[in-house]
């Protein structure tokens, strides 16, 4: 069994231990005393509980637990025969260099050190090893709670290597968590930076009387759609903890001029819900309840002088190499579960705007940080203004959208997106939508290739598809469901002999009458975070949309049969070992590699590749000489075609064709 070592048993300690016994680890728990580590197991177990209530974890609850042995003080026995320790312990530096000098004592000479502190530095904490194992120490910082949030940030210190970054990001891939990578060690990573941003530009305009408490909170989550306020927020985590942790950026260099309101909360020990009282006031210390906030409240406030600031932060992280845009904006979105990444909202809000913005703060404040960024004022001069100019961080596409009842269909340039729009039923194909399906499909197939050559289907939300909608199932008599049946059936067929490629996009759950859509397309790409499964069994019946023909088609009979008869639900890479999906990305790049493939098939032509997929998918059903029929005759049907000549020509000439689709 692979061996890990977690040291610090405490909120963060224990939930990482967590998930290292949940992936199969044996893990060492170590904290200073027997207390809080029978407390700490008390508290993963409770956590694991919930986790099989819910059937997200494979084995029983003893059987992972017994994997974490708790370790009284002693990191030395601790680290005996483990691949990877990650520290938890208190933020204090000589405590962690302890920690670290005793594991490099102690671990084998392999293993990766790694710390989950959120305010010191690892260059630092790297030093208290000795220099052969400094390659091996790394940031690894999860966030609270760690079984539940998705996102680790790998922080790369002075020393450390690009292959520790690397391992890091497959251990915190098998705990199931999604990373970024931050290249330099500055105070606060990615996700501290920029939400220390918006606390501070939400406390300076309270403070300055520009606005309530509730104004600024109420325009977050209603305008900005952030799941919470910035002072709902602040008491929800501790204002102590924004304290410790706003001191630690500053004392390490972090510009930025604490804002008195917060620093009064923490002088008079109102931190929050915690203590039952902090910006709002709670029921009973440790009791939360959602404080009430007006969606009229925010009426007059403009978020994106809230924003600005923490857009700044974003740039000034994007010029200086410590962090990807996409690295940027995923950190954001799943650290803090922001609908959008900070540079992404840069783009809508229009990056002259930003840049005004801050020129104000910085007039008013006289703070050096409200200066805006070189990067924005560059992308300002040139014109890059964001989504209105087609380019800021990100480069936009012309595209027409309409949005029905249960999809949204856009083009762009040589491409129809289909994305199934139902998020809240995790995009249930419901009768309305199968009636959507037809007629967009029927739609895209009258317009000339010149417009759409590729059609691209892809859901919004957790979900590709989590199947046929069951609750039209409900009172259904048998002939009813035999028909509802066919119409599924056939509408698949229909994609199946739609004159152009159509690629599936799995971004989520892909079950049921999900997957056997997915099947119908001609090629799938999926998130790494999607599953499929063929889940029917678990309900009383069997897949009954083409389920029980296209999977033993597509990985074999008998590898069907044991997805069709347990029901379960595989990872997106285990579908990718099958044959079932094509390809396996990022979630983050999902959208990007479907475009750029959707793209590569548009260049080709047109005709001949109507003509493929129709003598593969009918020729594969039919005797092998009536198919070797149909390929002869579809493709002597093509030499009638003007891309023929431009391709034997453009070959002759070597040049690139330009295919026409006539
Ligand atoms: N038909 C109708 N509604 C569905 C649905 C389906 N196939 N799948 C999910 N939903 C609904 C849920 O009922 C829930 O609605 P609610 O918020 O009103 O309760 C909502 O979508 C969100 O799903 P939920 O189950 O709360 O999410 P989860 O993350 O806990 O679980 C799944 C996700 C996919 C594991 C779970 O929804 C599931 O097992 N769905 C059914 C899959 C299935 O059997 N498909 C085959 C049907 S033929």
């Amino acid at each position: 069994m692979p061996k890990a070592a977690v040291i610090g048993a405490g909120t963060m300690g224990h939930g990482i231990a967590e998930l290292f016994a949940i992936a199969g680890y044996e893990v060492a728990l170590v904290d200073v005393a027997e207390e809080y580590l029978k407390r700490a197991l008390q508290n993963v177990e409770w956590s694991l509980k919930k986790f099989a209530e819910k059937g997200q974890i494979k084995e029983d609850v003893q059987t992972i637990l017994s994997r974490i042995k708790p370790v009284v003080n002693d990191v030395c026995r601790a680290v005996g025969g483990v691949e990877v320790m990650v520290e938890a312990v208190v933020e204090d530096i000589e405590v962690k260099k302890k920690v670290f000098s005793e594991a490099d004592r102690c671990a084998p000479p392999n293993a990766i050190l790694a710390t989950n502190t959120s305010s010191l530095p690892i260059t630092e904490i790297a030093e208290a090893v000795k220099p052969e194992r400094r390659p091996l120490v790394v940031g690894m910082h999860f966030f609270n709670p760690p079984p539940l949030m998705p996102l680790v940030e790998i922080i790369k210190g002075k020393y450390t290597s690009d292959e520790t970054v690397k391992k890091v990001a497959e251990y915190a891939a098998r705990l199931g968590k999604q990373t970024v990578v931050v290249n330099k060690d500055v105070p606060g990573f990615i996700v501290n930076r920029i939400l220390a941003r918006v606390n501070e530009a939400a406390c300076w305009m309270v403070a300055r009387g520009e606005a309530t408490i509730q104004e600024v909170d109420s325009a977050l989550i209603y305008k900005a759609g952030l799941p919470m306020g910035a002072f709902i927020l602040m008491d929800f985590t501790g204002i102590d903890v924004v304290c410790f942790i706003g001191d630690a950026m500053l004392k390490r260099g972090f510009k930025s001029h604490p804002c008195p309101l917060i620093v009064e909360k923490c002088q008079q020990k109102k931190f929050g819900v915690k203590s039952g009282e902090g910006f709002y006031k709670y029921p009973a210390p440790g009791k939360f309840q959602w404080p009430e906030v007006p969606k009229s409240a925010g009426d007059r406030i403009d978020v994106s002088y809230l924003l600005a600031p923490a857009v700044n932060e974003a740039a000034y992280l994007l010029r200086d190499g410590i962090a990807t845009r996409e690295d940027i904006d995923k950190a954001v979105k799943l650290g803090l579960n922001w609908p959008k990444g900070p540079l992404e909202l840069a783009d809508e809000i229009g990056i002259d705007a930003v840049v005004k913005t801050l020129e104000e703060w910085r007039q008013k404040t006289g703070y050096e940080e409200y200066e805006p960024d070189p990067l924005l004022r560059e992308m300002a001069a040139k014109g890059k203004l964001g989504k209105k100019t087609g380019e800021g961080f990100y480069t936009y596409v012309k595209a027409e959208e309409k949005k029905l009842e249960t999809l949204i269909v856009r083009y762009e340039p040589g491409i129809a997106w289909i994305i199934l729009n139902r998020p809240e039923r995790l995009n249930a194909i419901s009768p309305k939508m199968v009636e959507e399906l037809w007629k967009v499909l029927d739609e895209i197939e009258q317009l000339d290739y010149d417009k759409v050559r590729v059609v691209v289907i892809t859901g919004t939300g957790r979900a590709f598809s989590a199947g046929a909608d069951v609750t039209a199932f409900m009172g259904a008599t048998p002939i009813t469901i035999f028909k509802t049946s066919r119409k599924l059936q056939m509408l698949f067929e229909r994609i199946e002999s739609l004159d152009r490629p159509v690629i599936c996009g799995l971004n989520g759950y892909t079950l049921g009458g999900g997957l056997e859509l997915a099947m119908s397309c001609d090629f799938r790409i999926a998130a790494e975070t999607a599953e499929l499964g063929q889940p029917e069994i678990n309900l009383g019946f069997i897949p009954g949309a083409g389920g029980t023909q296209r999977l033993p088609r597509l990985i074999g009979r008998d590898r069907a049969k044991e997805l069709i008869f347990t029901g379960d639900r595989i990872p997106a890479r285990e579908a990718e070992r099958l044959g079932l999906v094509n390809k396996v990305v990022p979630a983050d790049k999902l959208e990007q590699e479907l475009r750029s493939f959707a793209n590569k098939l548009a260049e080709k032509p047109p005709l001949a590749l109507a003509m493929a997929k129709y003598a593969i998918n009918f020729g594969l059903e039919a005797p092998q000489w009536v198919g070797m029929m149909l390929e002869a005759a579809q493709f002597g049907i093509l030499f009638s075609t003007e891309d023929v000549v431009e391709g034997v020509s453009s070959f002759l000439q070597k040049k690139k064709p330009q295919f026409k689709g006539r």
